[in-house]
């Protein structure tokens, strides 16, 4: 079997930034307090815990939502994996604020969303790694600290999720991972094409595509942009861009000795310089002067009671260019030498999309970390052509 696995960046994260949802809040949806709140047609298809192996009972909670409008049988349509970044941030927070089928108000209620990814597709929110969320560790130990680690817990977690139905089985898989996420997403993606070479046809995980939005994939590189494309974009003066050098070099020598914990101390450090520096509301988005995100204290209020986004300042399309040069990949010198295209929906200007073969690179304009919760209809519009292979985003 020749399966030609195609790969989506879209610029937006830092691994520096911990978003935490509530995890000792009870998602119990079928409460009656809740009912309001929580309409009948927003309840996922399917929801509850697929084990991480054999001998523990930790174990990933998720979310399944099937395809509303699929041109498909069931059985062929498409199933896309949301995993949230942080790490240790809710996939809930992808779920109810960005791409989900229902987003969450200010008024902390629950409203269609029109830039939901399931009119084609599956989708599948996964709590990842366990302990996040609602996913449930057994204990401390067996949270995993690497990503082989959380590759092989996601694996066991999608294998058994495809066996709850026969017609989830041989379904294209699409794994979709957010800011530190596209961490979690590449590898997992990679050890499945490793096991999958191992195991016979029947068992194979039909993984069809990689997605990494706003990716917090590689922090010397995107740190290492960040003091010159602040200076660039008018938002600190020569002297603190110096100063912000001087701090990014500390975190560089930690990286270089694997000294994880201090280089994530010292890239926090940077972070807060640069926003007291800016007086900016979230650096995941230069353009919020006053309010930051809300996704945090809106998705926990509500579950309590029941490309690159090109205004990312630390996985924006500067930080996601400088990262794609890395790829250890033979078509790399072709891509980097593609024209980069302009992108439109319906008309208008949405962004820029730059392709060779099974890569392919997005801008979308207008957009944060938080890319599908800021252009929700131009994020749809992304992952339905890159995924049916329409318009600009067929592989050439
Ligand atoms: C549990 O064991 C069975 C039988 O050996 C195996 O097929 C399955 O993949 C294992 N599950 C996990 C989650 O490791
Ligand atoms: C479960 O079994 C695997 C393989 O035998 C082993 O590596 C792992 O440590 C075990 N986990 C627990 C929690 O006992
Ligand atoms: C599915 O189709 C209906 C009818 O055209 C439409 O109202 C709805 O928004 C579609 N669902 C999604 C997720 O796009
Ligand atoms: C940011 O500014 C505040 C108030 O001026 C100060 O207390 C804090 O130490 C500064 N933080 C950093 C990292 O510079």
């Amino acid at each position: 079997m020749n399966t030609i696995i195609i790969f989506i960046i879209f610029c937006f994260c830092l691994c520096i930034q911990t978003h935490h949802a509530s995890s000792s809040s009870s998602y119990s949806i079928s409460s009656s307090e809740s009912k309001n709140i929580f309409p009948k047609e927003a309840h996922p298809t399917k929801s509850g815990y697929l084990p991480v192996s054999n001998n523990s009972s930790s174990a990933i909670f998720y979310a399944f939502y099937e395809a509303q409008n699929s041109t498909l049988p069931l059985s062929k349509t498409p199933l896309l994996i949301w995993l949230e970044g942080g790490p240790g941030t809710s996939s809930l927070i992808g779920n109810f604020y960005e791409v989900g089928p229902w987003r969450i108000t200010e008024s902390i209620t629950l409203e269609p969303n029109p830039g939901s990814w399931n009119n084609y597709f599956g989708l599948l929110f996964l709590d990842n790694p366990i302990g996040t969320g609602f996913s449930i560790a057994s204990s401390r130990q067996e949270i995993p600290t690497d990503q082989q680690g959380i590759a092989r817990h996601l694996f066991a977690a999608i294998t058994s999720f495809l066996q709850l139905d026969p017609v989830y089985k041989h379904r294209p898989i699409y794994i979709n991972g957010q800011s530190y996420g596209g961490k979690f997403g590449s590898t997992t993606g990679y050890y499945i094409m490793k096991r999958n070479a191992q195991l016979r046809a029947p068992q194979r995980v039909n993984l069809a595509g990689v997605v990494i939005g706003d990716g917090s994939i590689e922090l010397k590189t995107q740190l290492g942009t960040i003091p010159a494309n602040a200076y660039y974009l008018g938002l600190i003066n020569e002297k603190q861009k110096n100063e912000l050098e001087k701090d990014l070099l500390e975190v560089v020598r930690f990286t270089e000795t694997l000294q994880w914990g201090k280089a994530t101390d010292a890239a926090g450090r940077l972070r807060a310089v640069l926003q007291n520096m800016t007086g900016l509301a979230t650096l995941d988005d230069y353009t919020r002067k006053d309010h930051p995100y809300h996704y945090e204290d809106w998705v926990t209020k509500f579950l309590n009671i029941a490309e690159v986004d090109q205004y990312d300042l630390l996985a924006g399309p500067v930080q996601i260019e400088a990262c794609v040069k890395l790829f250890k990949w033979e078509g790399i010198e072709d891509y980097l030498n593609a024209e980069r295209k302009i992108w439109k929906v319906n008309g208008e200007l949405a962004g820029y999309v730059q392709q060779w073969k099974s890569l392919t690179n997005v801008v979308v304009l207008g957009g944060g970390h938080l890319m599908p919760a800021d252009q929700p209809l131009n994020a749809k519009a992304m992952i339905e052509d890159w995924v049916l292979q329409r318009g600009l985003y067929q592989s050439v």
